[in-house]
């Protein structure tokens, strides 16, 4: 199956993502892990697409759709799911565009519908292992031991674009770039079934209502 995940920052696309893998065996590919591996490597990429992020704006198309055409390259042939990406309309229409020419298509869409007041507090709380990239919350999700991960024992960190001001910029261009890519799915493009789905809800019960969905497409 390929999949691509729809949502605001913080409604929960990393966190379902990772449930996703594990119920199907596909690859997560998410454009933001793949940033954040490049800036902590310090490749020429992660150099350019530092600023970008740290305000909360999003990186050009020009860098992030060559990334990401790589690494779905790279994926096995049981499929992938795709979180953060495509997050313009020109990203998906390029999405379909390198699929085609390959015979593949997006398979699913599942859009995960947050309200903006719930996405501050769930953004500000995360905390995440910087070596396994497991997601917690300070309220919500808590590891056993405060700021430790329950995998590895790695020390929980906190993104630095997860502050007030940052999550308000990342907002804004959510509504501003990344809504009308909804729209494209429902409208125009060539992928498969689309989905849309109450992720206001707690995170067990979404992964209910996700897993459905995906029992559908995996079946037809
Ligand atoms: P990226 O890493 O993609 O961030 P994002 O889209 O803003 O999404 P988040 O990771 O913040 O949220 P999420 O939906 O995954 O939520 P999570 O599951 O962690 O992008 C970062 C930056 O990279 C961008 O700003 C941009 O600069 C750049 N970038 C990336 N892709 C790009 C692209 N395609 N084009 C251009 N630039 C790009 O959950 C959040 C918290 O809430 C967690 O603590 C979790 O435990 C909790 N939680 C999750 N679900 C629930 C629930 N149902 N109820 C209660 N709490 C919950």
């Amino acid at each position: 199956m390929r999949i691509v995940l729809l949502g605001a920052p913080g409604a929960g696309k990393g966190t379902q993502c990772k449930r996703i893998i594990d119920k199907y065996g596909l690859v997560h590919l998410s454009s933001g892990d793949i940033l954040r591996k490049e800036r902590a490597e310090g490749t020429e990429l992660g150099k350019k697409a530092e600023s970008y992020m740290n305000s909360g704006a999003l990186v050009p198309d020009e860098l992030i759709v060559e990334m990401m055409a790589g690494a779905i390259s790279k994926a096995p042939s049981t499929g992938f799911v795709l979180d953060g990406f495509p997050r313009t309309v020109n990203q998906a229409r390029q999405l379909d565009k390198s699929l085609a020419i390959i015979g593949q298509k997006i398979d699913a869409v599942l859009n995960l519908k947050v309200q903006d007041r719930l996405v501050t507090e769930r953004i500000t709380g995360r905390r995440s292992c910087p070596q396994c990239g497991a997601v917690y919350h300070i309220e919500n999700l808590r590891p056993r031991t405060d700021g430790i991960c329950d995998n590895d024992g790695a020390e929980l960190i906190q993104r630095p674009d997860d502050s007030f001001e940052v999550v308000a910029n990342r907002m804004k261009n959510y509504h501003r770039q990344t809504e009308p890519v909804v729209d494209y799915y429902k409208t125009n493009s060539s992928a498969g079934a689309f989905y849309e789905l109450d992720a206001d809800k707690d995170a067990d019960q979404v992964s209910v209502e996700v897993f459905e969905k995906l029992d559908t497409v995996a079946k037809s």
